[in-house]
């Protein structure tokens, strides 16, 4: 029998929205297997003069970037972990994958709005790193929180990092909902309702860009060195680096 939404709790609409999202990792929906590989090289050559002080805005419940971390070595790549999420009982499973990774007193986190988080934020890191999340902000916030980002690298010479859902050169939003959603509709292992719901969320919360137009936000925003490494073979996502 369906369930119906509507009369789920938060906590009981979190954990079937959760459930759902570990199926599409699980069964590599999105691509996260050759893109996460693409930003693990990128992570461990930059952390091949010392292990890094990582800001992941977006986190979630952390579960990719804890598996990246444990097959790099652990703190041999990353000195502190700290994660951002709007989303308390995402961070709660984050904690539990990131302590399995990183020792006591290396890791921290917040539960606040991302771009609210960086605009005040005077900490240094020598990554940020935004998986799947940079696409929910408008494309004014989004130029916002590049500033933002960059400000924060520029005396470490870092980086931000981003894996992403992208635009085809020259298509609408409309368009790429419509790719996406055609995408959505071949993840068979993925109940019926959840796929709905999942259109659904794409429908109203997201808006991603052109890699051109990222890649030009980027610069516009300071970054020096701004290039896109790795593309997944759908099209639908993109790792793009930026270099302070
Ligand atoms: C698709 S999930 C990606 C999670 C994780 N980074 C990953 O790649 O698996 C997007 C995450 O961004 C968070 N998020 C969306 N908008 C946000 C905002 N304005 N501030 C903080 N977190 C936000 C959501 O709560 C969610 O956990």
């Amino acid at each position: 029998m369906a369930i119906v939404t509507e009369q789920l709790t938060p906590t009981q609409l979190f954990k079937r929205q959760w459930e759902s999202y570990q199926v599409v990792l699980n069964e590599d929906y999105l691509e996260h297997k050759v893109l996460y590989g693409s930003l693990q090289q990128y992570l461990q050559q930059r952390a091949s003069s010392g292990p890094l002080r990582l800001l992941d805005l977006g986190c979630g419940d952390s579960d990719y970037i804890s598996c990246l971390v444990e097959e790099s070595g652990g703190e041999r790549l990353l000195a502190s972990y700290t994660g951002v999420d709007l989303s308390e009982p995402a961070i709660e499973i984050s904690k539990q994958n990131i302590h399995r990774v990183l020792g006591n007193g290396r890791a921290q986190w917040h539960s606040a709005d991302f771009l609210s988080y960086v605009k005040g934020c005077e900490e240094e890191y020598d990554c940020i790193l935004m998986s799947f999340a940079l696409h929910h902000l408008d494309a004014n916030a989004k130029a916002e929180l590049l500033v933002e980002c960059h400000r924060l690298l520029t005396k470490s010479n870092g980086a931000l990092l981003m894996v992403d859902i992208v635009r085809k050169p020259g298509e609408s939003l409309e368009e790429y909902h419509i790719r996406s959603q055609k995408d959505v509709d071949t993840w068979v292992a993925v109940p019926p309702d959840a796929r709905a719901s999942f259109t659904d969320h794409m429908l109203k919360y997201d808006f991603p860009e052109t890699v051109a137009f990222i890649e030009e936000s980027g610069k516009a925003a300071g970054f020096k060195h701004v290039a896109s490494h790795c593309a997944a073979s759908k099209e639908l996502a993109q790792f793009i680096a930026m270099e302070a």
